[in-house]
């Protein structure tokens, strides 16, 4: 039964489900947006997607270790920062600069015409 969360988003057994022309800072590779509080599957989570190239996209929990900030994407550097305190991690979702001490999950993405589909 799907239960839709936002006009955009949409939550239906294991698999969130996101339409990407809904969002300009997916229109580009190297772009990302953090959505906020979305269930995939059993979990409540933050995530973040980064559009790597026309056809490809990660997700990954956007929530810092830390202290819970959401992290941002560096295009530059092809890594994660968190802006709280500084806290990288890199593209395999590994910490890799403190203070956070956990890693933060990947989701597996599925790119089916202009939608994700988003599971655990
Ligand atoms: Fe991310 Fe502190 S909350 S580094």
């Amino acid at each position: 039964r799907a239960n839709s969360i936002r006009h955009n988003i949409e939550s239906n057994g294991n698999t969130l489900t996101v339409n990407i022309d809904d969002y300009d800072e997916l229109k580009e590779a190297g772009g990302f947006k953090v959505i906020k509080e979305v269930t995939i599957g059993e979990i409540t989570d933050s995530i973040i997607i980064v559009k790597k190239s026309d056809t490809e996209y990660l997700v990954y929990s956007s929530v810092c270790r830390h202290k819970k900030c959401n992290v941002k994407y560096k295009k530059d550097r092809d890594l994660f920062v968190c802006p709280c305190h500084g806290s990288t991690y890199d593209m395999s979702g590994k910490v890799i600069k403190g203070p956070s001490q956990g890693d933060i999950p990947k989701y597996h993405v599925k790119v089916n015409n202009n939608k994700l589909e988003i599971s655990i």
